[in-house]
């Protein structure tokens, strides 16, 4: 019954899908790093989170500067809740039922949900919601190149608000517009020393994209696929439970594991709940992968391969051996900027300029992270898509 009311909660918002729009691109951009004009919206804050506290009160500071831009958020899902099922009843089954499910998920992320609920005022069960969402709705682009002196950059863009309501008026999507106010970086910390860093969404406890310094680097992107789907995310709910949230795991390794190969090999056989693509950067020449993953194993791992001329992989939402579907295609432009621009010129600065190609750039897009890895460095932009851009 629970799980049946989620589905129809989280299809609900599929109906107010975007009006078709033909696909927008444009020639390789060159010259946009450093950020600036209107591709760009602005840096985002760095804050602190010590693993050493209690789970419950590490994301207290976080919570307490963003609390408002969480509550503006979650009233934004419920708007459009409300717009599909006037009764409200979906947002009482948030209320009333999803607080309940919070025990069943893990430790420490249980705790840290119950945390960010005290901290901000969202009540839990919409906590919870929220952090069930991005493992749904996330469309991105990720790659991991490797420079002529054996340098690895690792670079995402983060697409998210698939379906969430278009605004006709503004043409944008408006969860993904009031996401962007929640953006941090975060310095996780033990013993006052950065254990791994990441850019997040205030209020979600799941790591999409992160650097454990001077180790490796990861960013996980959404895999849609018909055998596995969310079946795994709705048995958790109705209590078969034997998977592993996706970004509860890229935490967990981010968190726990030291070395390329250990991260590797997590990241390839922990069993998950749904499929996903996690890409995968060592700190050294040809430590570069694409996981491709079912629910149970990895299938058909890509990676760098210099003697065989591949010195940068790219993932996007499709498997690396099928063509893209034709209506959403960011890999095809996205690879002929990576060609055109060729590995002797490949730098944080060209790999931005890649990222800000539409369509790689859309209208989902949330945020751009740069990571470089032998510096230890993460670097987040927000990012606006002007018109005339794609929907996704
Ligand atoms: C390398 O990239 C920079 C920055 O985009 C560009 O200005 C320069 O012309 C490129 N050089 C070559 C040889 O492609
Ligand atoms: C349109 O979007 C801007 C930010 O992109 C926002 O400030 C404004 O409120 C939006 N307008 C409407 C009608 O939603
Ligand atoms: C943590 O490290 C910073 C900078 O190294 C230092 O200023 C601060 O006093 C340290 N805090 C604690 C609690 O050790
Ligand atoms: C690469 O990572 C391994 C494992 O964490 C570490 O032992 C090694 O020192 C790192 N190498 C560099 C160049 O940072």
């Amino acid at each position: 019954m629970v799980g049946a009311a989620l589905c129809v909660f989280l299809c609900a918002f599929c109906l107010g899908a975007a009006q078709y729009v033909p696909p927008y691109t444009e020639d390789c951009r060159t010259g946009m790093y450093p950020p600036s004009g209107p591709t760009f919206k602005g840096a985002i804050p760095w804050y602190t989170v010590n693993l050493d506290l209690h789970p419950s009160e590490r994301w207290r500071d976080i919570m307490t500067s963003k609390k408002n831009e969480l509550l503006s958020m979650i009233q934004a899902i419920k708007d459009l809740a409300d717009a599909f099922v006037p009764s409200g009843r979906l947002v009482d089954f948030v209320d009333r039922d999803l607080p309940l499910m919070v025990d069943t998920l893990p430790y420490p992320f249980n705790e840290e949900m119950k945390g960010i609920a005290t901290a901000s005022g969202v009540p839990l069960g919409e906590v919870v919601l929220f952090n069930i969402f991005y493992e749904i709705f996330t469309v991105c682009t990720s790659l991991i190149a490797e420079d002529p002196n054996g340098n690895l950059i690792h670079a995402r863009n983060m697409d998210f608000g698939l379906f969430l309501g278009w605004d006709l008026k503004n043409r944008s999507w408006v969860i993904t517009e009031k996401l962007k106010p929640l953006l941090v970086n975060v310095d996780f910390t033990r013993n006052n020393r950065t254990v791994f860093q990441s850019t997040n969404f205030a209020g979600y406890v799941g790591m999409l994209t992160g650097i454990r310094p001077h180790a490796f680097t990861l960013t996980m992107n959404e895999r849609f696929s018909l055998d596995g789907g969310y079946i795994g995310i709705l048995e958790w709910i109705l209590g078969k439970r034997d998977g592993m949230w996706m970004s509860f795991l890229t935490r967990s390794v981010l968190e726990n594991a030291t070395s390329y190969t250990e991260a590797q090999k997590l990241l390839s056989d922990t069993k998950l709940l749904a499929p996903a693509y996690f890409i995968l950067g060592g700190n050294k020449t040809g430590e570069g992968c694409i996981i491709t993953r079912s629910r149970t194993h990895s299938i058909k791992p890509l990676e760098l391969d210099l003697k065989q001329g591949r010195w940068y992989v790219l993932e996007t939402n499709y498997d690396h051996w099928k063509e893209p579907l034709f209506l959403d295609d960011r890999r095809t432009p996205a690879m002929k900027c990576m060609n055109q621009i060729t590995q002797s010129n490949i730098s944080l600065k060209t790999v931005y300029d890649v990222l800000s190609t539409k369509p790689v750039l859309n209208k989902l897009t949330t945020y751009t992270t740069l990571m470089e890895v032998s510096k230890g460095k993460l670097e987040s932009f927000i990012r606006d898509c002007p018109n005339p851009c794609m929907p996704w």
